[in-house]
This record gives structure tokens, sequence and C-alpha cells, in this order.
């Protein structure tokens, strides 16, 4: 399969080992050095396009590839409130469109538990809700982009719950806690709490090689899909 790349930062250099490893070219890498040459990625010399760019920059890149009629798939952070207009740009051109806060297979059995845990824990209002994220000083956004599907995830089946936020606390609201710490590439918790205990569900990536194994092997899972597609399409949890 012929990849085509842009942003060639942690995750875009992450992923280019494992696509070769896995025996795949890399057709194209797009940074921001050559940005003006994203037209030159086509359905000619590219089957599949893995986004890592900025919060800044998702977007233009995604609507051009599928302007373009490539297949791309996301895992850009921070730019979400724009996603409606790409995925309805996805559906009017025929293309091929996924985005995730979380390419890694690990988080989203973490992201599962959470659903089912919230469901029993709806049951127990004694119980009082927190989510930390912790991440590597450079990460430009915050909250993460998989806290904050957690913090949706828990407010969808949790009556208590109505939205989130950094700093407010009122019982309807969710408090997520967002750290930065050297060299940590993500850890994410959530915490129930009530005066006599606590309960605690974890994921810790010990690395970024379980994001970029999850972008190639979607990327390979995706070359002949049509539509808006998700995490859970592709797992099938
Ligand atoms: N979904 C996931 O599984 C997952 C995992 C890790 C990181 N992320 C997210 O992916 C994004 C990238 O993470 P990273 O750690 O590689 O960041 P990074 O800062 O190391 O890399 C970003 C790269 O994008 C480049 N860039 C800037 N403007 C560009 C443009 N117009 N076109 C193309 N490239 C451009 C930068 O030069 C840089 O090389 C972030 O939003 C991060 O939160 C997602």
């Amino acid at each position: 399969m012929k990849i085509g790349l842009i942003g060639y930062g942690k995750m875009g250099q992450a992923i280019e080992a494992i696509a070769k490893k896995r025996g795949h070219v890399i057709s194209k890498i797009i940074d921001l050095k050559n940005m003006e040459e994203l037209s030159q990625l086509t359905p000619n010399n590219t089957d599949v396009v893995i986004e890592f760019s900025t919060p800044q920059t998702a977007f233009n890149n995604i609507s051009n590839c599928l302007e373009q009629g490539l297949p791309i798939i996301s895992g850009t952070t921070g730019w979400l409130d724009q996603l409606p207009v790409v995925e309805a740009l996805c559906r009017q051109k025929n293309g091929t469109f996924l985005s995730t806060t979380n390419f890694s297979l690990g988080v989203n059995i973490f992201l599962k538990l959470n659903e089912w845990l919230t469901k029993v824990m709806d049951q127990q209002p004694q119980y009082e809700v927190d989510i930390e994220e912790i991440h590597h000083l450079q990460k430009l956004d915050r909250p993460s982009g998989t806290a904050i599907t957690l913090a949706y995830d828990i407010i969808k089946d949790h009556s208590k719950y109505e939205n989130w936020s950094l700093d407010e606390i009122h019982s309807q609201t969710i408090k997520i806690n967002s750290l930065r710490k050297p060299e940590v590439p993500g850890t994410h918790r959530v915490v129930y709490e009530s005066t006599i205990d606590k309960i605690e569900i974890k994921h810790e990536a010990y690395s970024r090689a379980g994001f970029a194994e999850g972008a190639v092997l979607v990327a390979e899972w995706i070359q002949h899909k049509k539509g808006v597609l998700t995490m859970n399409d592709f797992i099938n949890l």
C-alpha cells in the first residue's frame, strides 16, 4: 500500500517506521516546510493518507484530501468542533474518512470499560466522578481528546452529569484534571469516589507505538471502504 503522511512530527515519524516494517511504501511526506505540496498527493500516487498535524491545520489538510478523492484517517486532536463539516464533505464526495482521538487498541478497550462502568455508576449517586489525563509537555491541546471522549461518554449515559470543565466544579460538571509532565505518552484515569471508597480505571501508554501501529492497521483496513467510519467499526468490540 502507498501511504501519504501529513505531519512528520513524533507521530508521523513513528508511523513511517511501522508502515515500512509492514511492507508499505511512503508515497509523500507533507510537513510545515513543504505544505504547499499538499495538492501533489493524489489517488494516482497514494492509496491512503494518514494525518497527524496540529489543531490549526488538520481541517484544511483533511478537506483537501477529501476534495482530491483520497481516503484519509486523522489522529490530530483539538479541532473536533469542525468535525461535522468534514464528515458532511466526506459524504458529499462519497469519500472515506476516519478520525479518532486515540488509535490505540488498549485505549479503545478502556473507552468501552468506561461506557460499561458509567451505566453501573448511574445507579450509585453516592459517587462523584473525576477524569485525569497526563501527557508530555509539548502537547498543544488541553484536555486531551481522549479525556473529552471519556467525559462525553459519561454525560451520555449518567443522569447526573451535563458537562465537563477543567476548573469549574458544580455537582453536574465532570472535572478533568489535565497534567503535563516530561516524556509521558498518554495516561488516562476515570475515578469514582464516595466518602468511604474509590473505584478507578486507568490506561497508561508506555510509548507511541500503540497509537502508530493502530493508525497503520486502520489505514490497511480502510483503503477499500467508503463513508465516515469510526474505531468502533474497525475494532468491532
Ligand atoms: N489519535 C491518536 O491516537 C493520537 C496519538 C498521539 C498524538 N495525537 C495527536 O496527533 C497530533 C500530532 O501529534 P505529534 O505528537 O506528532 O505532534 P508533533 O508536534 O510532534 O507533530 C506535528 C507535526 O505537524 C507539522 N505541521 C504543522 N503544520 C502543518 C501543516 N500545515 N501540514 C502538515 N504538517 C504540519 C509540524 O511541523 C510537526 O512536524 C496532535 O494533535 C496530538 O494530540 C493523536
